[in-house]
């Protein structure tokens, strides 16, 4: 087990360039299942869950070889229709290769993924939209069996606009006979990649970031290619902490489009946002400005991925702030950490009410979740004193070595084992 030693007090300042989107390349590589051959995939960062999406695939029986930013997957040999109960459990994101395994194999079985640090995470949607196309879907002792002989396009409403479900059922109707409708998709720019990436290969899709996507059936698709979407959340925890230390950064490989709500919000709060082709610079000098109330919804709305992020320099700008969540139901768990700091935030029902404070002391916190984990991180860069952050395989999950970035822009960040004895 490892853990971060950070010193606060530093403000960040220079440029770093972000790497590829975790949440764009997991999908990516479950939809070349879709093809036979080999595939190469650029800008895919070396994280935890690409590391078990690596592992389910070479267990489905693909080859898969992660080389610099690089993924070259040959789907050629692939013999299972099995995802492990192991390898679900180690990630959530295993439930993408639902769509894609069901298209290729007529067979998918995998367990379901129940609960998880952030809420309860249902997986209903992404089942009865395969069984829109046609699937048999059985469940005992939490094993899902999805069958079909052959998917057929469909009309589907989704109750709400789920990220993964919207790409499982793309990448099920794909190959299916018939075109295919998915009302009150998901809007996020990771979905714009994926049917991008499946366009490329000779599918028929459209309306990808808008609320309706069309999937006109093809027979067969071509692999090609393809390079992955610059990280948004990782964009965005870096420009959070910029504007929380008083910093002055360049970020270099972003897409600022896909940051128009954070760049909103941060704007409104008293940082310079400057704007220019694929960069984005970030710099604050003064303390930052409350807000009255952000909430979090799916795209384009401020992400749930950056909620806890933001709320690090709520509870450090100069007065009270409202920041309500509703996408998943229990991602407050860094509050009470935040408290443990220093900061001042009270929670009721799915609202975080915060007085922001002048100062948060280094302090031993906990990463709870992935993102939970990163907000820690900003908390510390800006307290006084030196903080230890533990459970950091949760931050692993989602950021290539974020200690690096941090160091990169000035910080003093330290990952040691958690045997490690510490000087403070
Ligand atoms: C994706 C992102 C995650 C992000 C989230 C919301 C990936 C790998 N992960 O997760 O980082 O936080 O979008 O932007 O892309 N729901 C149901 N039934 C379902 C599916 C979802 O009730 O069948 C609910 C969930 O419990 C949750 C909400 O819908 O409350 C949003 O989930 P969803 O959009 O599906 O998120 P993910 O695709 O899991």
């Amino acid at each position: 087990m490892e853990k971060l030693i950070i010193e606060g007090g530093r403000k960040l300042t220079g440029t770093t360039t972000i790497h590829g989107a975790k949440n764009a390349a997991l999908p990516i590589l479950a939809a070349s299942l879709l093809v036979r051959g080999k595939h190469y995939i650029h800008n895919v960062p070396h994280l935890l869950d690409i590391k078990v999406m690596v592992n389910i695939l070479r267990e489905l029986g693909c080859r898969v070889e992660h080389l610099d930013e690089t993924i070259v997957l040959d789907s050629e040999g692939i013999h299972s229709h099995h995802i492990s109960k192991t390898l679900m459990q180690q990630m959530r994101s295993s439930i993408f290769l639902m769509g894609p395994l069901l298209a290729r194999m007529g067979k998918v079985q995998f367990y379901q993924p129940g609960g998880c640090a952030i809420g309860q995470r249902k997986i209903d949607l992404h089942l009865r939209g395969l069984e829109a196309l046609g699937a048999t879907v059985s469940e005992c002792d939490n094993t899902i069996v999805c069958t079909v002989d052959k998917l057929v396009g469909a009309p589907i409403k989704l109750d709400y606009p789920s990220v993964g479900a919207t790409e499982n059922i793309m990448m099920a109707a794909v190959l299916a006979e018939g075109t295919t409708t998915i009302y009150n998709a998901a809007r996020e720019p990771e979905i714009e990649d994926l049917q991008n990436y499946l366009n490329i290969m000779g599918a028929d899709i459209t309306g990808a970031g808008t609320d309706t996507i069309k999937i006109h059936g093809i027979k067969q698709l071509n692999k090609q290619d393809y390079t992955v979407i610059p990280d948004r959340i990782v964009t965005g925890t870096l420009m959070i902490a910029a504007a929380v230390t008083q910093g002055n950064i360049t970020l270099k490989n972003v897409n600022p489009s896909h940051l128009s709500a954070l760049i909103h919000v941060l704007r409104r709060c008293g940082s310079q946002i400057e704007v220019d082709g694929d960069i984005i610079r970030v710099s604050s000098s003064l303390r930052l400005k409350p807000l009255e109330q952000i909430v979090t919804m799916p795209y384009p709305a401020f992400p749930t991925d950056l909620q806890a992020q933001i709320m690090v320099l709520l509870a450090l700008s100069d007065g009270t702030s409202m920041l309500k969540e509703t996408v998943f139901d229990g991602r407050f768990k860094h509050v009470e950490q935040l408290v443990e700091m220093g900061a001042d935030i009270k929670v009721a029902d799915k609202i975080a009410y915060i007085n922001g404070v002048k100062h948060l002391k280094g302090s031993t916190v906990y990463a709870t979740d992935l993102r939970a984990g990163a907000a820690l991180i900003i908390a510390a860069l800006a307290a006084k004193g030196t903080t230890i952050i533990h459970d950091i395989h949760h931050i692993d999950r989602g950021y290539d070595g974020i200690e690096h970035y941090f160091n990169q822009l000035g910080a003093v960040v330290k990952r040691l084992s958690t045997s490690a004895v510490v000087n403070q």
